[in-house]
């Protein structure tokens, strides 16, 4: 389940599940075992004490030699019906007085218990089987021996070997336990990281001719919706730019046939039959006037994919912008003086940008407004700055923008009246460019159109020195 070394989540999670559950039944599995050895340790110390008090109560009442001997007996009788109960008695200096015939409590160990933990349980093994007791020093009526040890101990190999096989079972239990639940989570992880693998799917069925499928939110659960929707958001947005980019190639071919083709009909009309050189300079002079469309239109497009991608708009300034108009005014004179257009400018103001690029977007709004003006009417620009942003008004009096198309004028090739403009200079890029290289600022740029008067209006970010770029002023 690891795929150029990334491990799959089924595993991760059957190996969490497997972990956790061996986790918790061993830790389950020690608190009983324990518990289970403490009271089989309680058990034996009932036992233990008890014998050792019968043992303290004997011995107390002993005054002879004689009396001991009887004690023996009557000790003997007392642990009749109790196999693996033994008891030794033994002197100071370690002579066994009395021990039962399985007693096995070694001497050393019970007298060493017996001064420092008297009554306390201590544990031995001999060969195979394990014992308990316990031992202390007790005082007997024997002028003679008035102190002696006793140790009381059981045979605890039973108790042993039921922990040991209680242990045997748990760890079977545990493994059985681990290896079902490795295989239950396995089953689960699967099951619940189907809707994964249905989402999978579905994104094998998108191409690019199938860019408008979507994955269905419906079906996917809570956790996976809001990836889902990211990514069918993503697709819309791919979808709109694929379709964009497949407009705008179909757009371009579309506007190259025509001056080719003109360009192409002319070329033969002219080699059909000899002409003069005047003839042949005439028909080249229009093919150069055709080429230099064409030369314009490809430089536009190389432009706008510049403006688009943001590029050429790093080199920013403090541009004043009434300069700026004033240049454009001055370029558009002559033409403006032919139609008695007058040009104003109102107002000042200063934006940190690409000078060229902006000059650009400027000339692109002015070259439209003086193209459809009407005759003697005034061209107003129009300069207001406030704390954040800067605008533009570029207004003209003239040919009036039905209002479906104030937002379609930005598109690429997009002329409100398509038969009317082919035929005269424009490719319809003009704001297209304008609106790329406003976006590239963090600006805005809008179209309004009224009775006459159509104002294109640009807003951008004042921007601070501080965002220019070193060197650039
Ligand atoms: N000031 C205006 N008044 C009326 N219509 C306008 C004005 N400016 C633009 N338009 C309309 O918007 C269309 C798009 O303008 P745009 O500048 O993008 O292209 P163009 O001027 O036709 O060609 P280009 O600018 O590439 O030479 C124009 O064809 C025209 O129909
Ligand atoms: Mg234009």
């Amino acid at each position: 389940m690891r795929v150029n070394g990334r491990t799959s989540i089924t595993r991760r999670l059957t190996l969490l599940f497997v972990f956790a559950s061996s986790a918790v039944l061993l830790a389950l599995g020690f608190v009983i075992a324990s518990s289970v050895e403490k009271h089989f340790e309680q058990q034996d110390m009932e036992v233990l004490t008890g014998k050792m008090e019968l043992a303290g109560y004997a011995l107390e009442k002993l005054q002879s030699q004689n009396d001991l001997e009887r004690m023996k007996q009557q000790l003997r009788n007392a642990l009749v019906g109790h196999p693996g109960l033994d008891v030794s008695i033994f002197s100071p200096n370690q002579t066994v007085i009395f021990a039962t015939p399985g007693a096995s409590a070694p001497i050393n160990l019970a007298s060493v218990n017996a001064r420092r933990n008297p009554h306390r349980p201590f544990t031995w093994t001999i060969g195979e089987s394990s014992y308990r007791g316990i031992a202390a020093e007790l005082s007997t009526g024997i002028k003679e021996q008035s102190r002696v040890f006793v140790a009381v101990s059981l045979d605890i190999a039973h108790h042993q070997a039921f922990l040991r096989s209680f242990l045997r079972t748990l760890w079977l239990f545990v493994a059985v336990a681990a290896a079902l639940t490795g295989i239950l989570g396995w089953a689960a992880a699967r099951r619940g990281l189907a809707p994964l693998r249905a989402m999978r799917e579905q994104a094998q069925v998108v191409t690019a001719q199938q860019l408008s499928h979507r994955l269905p939110l419906e079906s996917t659960p809570v956790e996976l919706a809001e990836l889902a929707q990211s990514l069918n958001d993503m697709l819309a947005r791919l979808e709109k730019a694929f379709h964009r980019l497949s407009d705008f190639s179909s757009d371009i071919a579309h506007e190259l046939r025509t001056p080719v083709s003109n360009l192409m009909t002319e070329t033969h009309v002219a080699l059909s039959r000899q002409r003069s050189a005047d003839d042949y300079r005439s028909i080249l002079e229009s093919n150069a006037e055709e080429f230099g469309r064409m030369a314009r239109m490809i430089s536009d497009m190389l432009l706008l994919a510049k403006a688009e991608n943001g590029l050429g708009t790093q080199a920013r300034e403090m541009v004043d912008l009434a300069a700026e108009v004033l240049v454009l005014f001055d370029y558009y004179d002559a033409v403006a003086e032919e139609k008695g257009l007058r040009l104003v400018l109102e107002g000042n103001g200063e934006v940190s940008a690409d000078r060229l690029m902006l000059r650009r977007a400027l000339g692109n709004l002015l070259s439209n407004g003086v193209r459809h003006s009407t005759a003697n009417t005034t061209l107003n620009v129009a300069i207001n700055t406030n704390k954040e942003m800067v605008s533009v008004c570029v207004k003209n009096i003239g040919d009036t923008i039905p209002q479906e198309y104030w937002k379609r004028v930005f598109d690429r090739f997009f002329r409100v009246d398509n038969s009317r403009q082919r035929s005269s200079e424009g490719t319809g890029l003009g704001l297209a460019i304008a609106k790329s290289i406003v976006g590239a600022h963090g600006g805005t740029i809008t179209a309004e159109s009224m009775i006459a008067v159509t104002t294109f209006t640009i807003r951008l970010p004042r921007g601070t020195d501080a965002s220019l770029t070193p060197g650039s002023l």
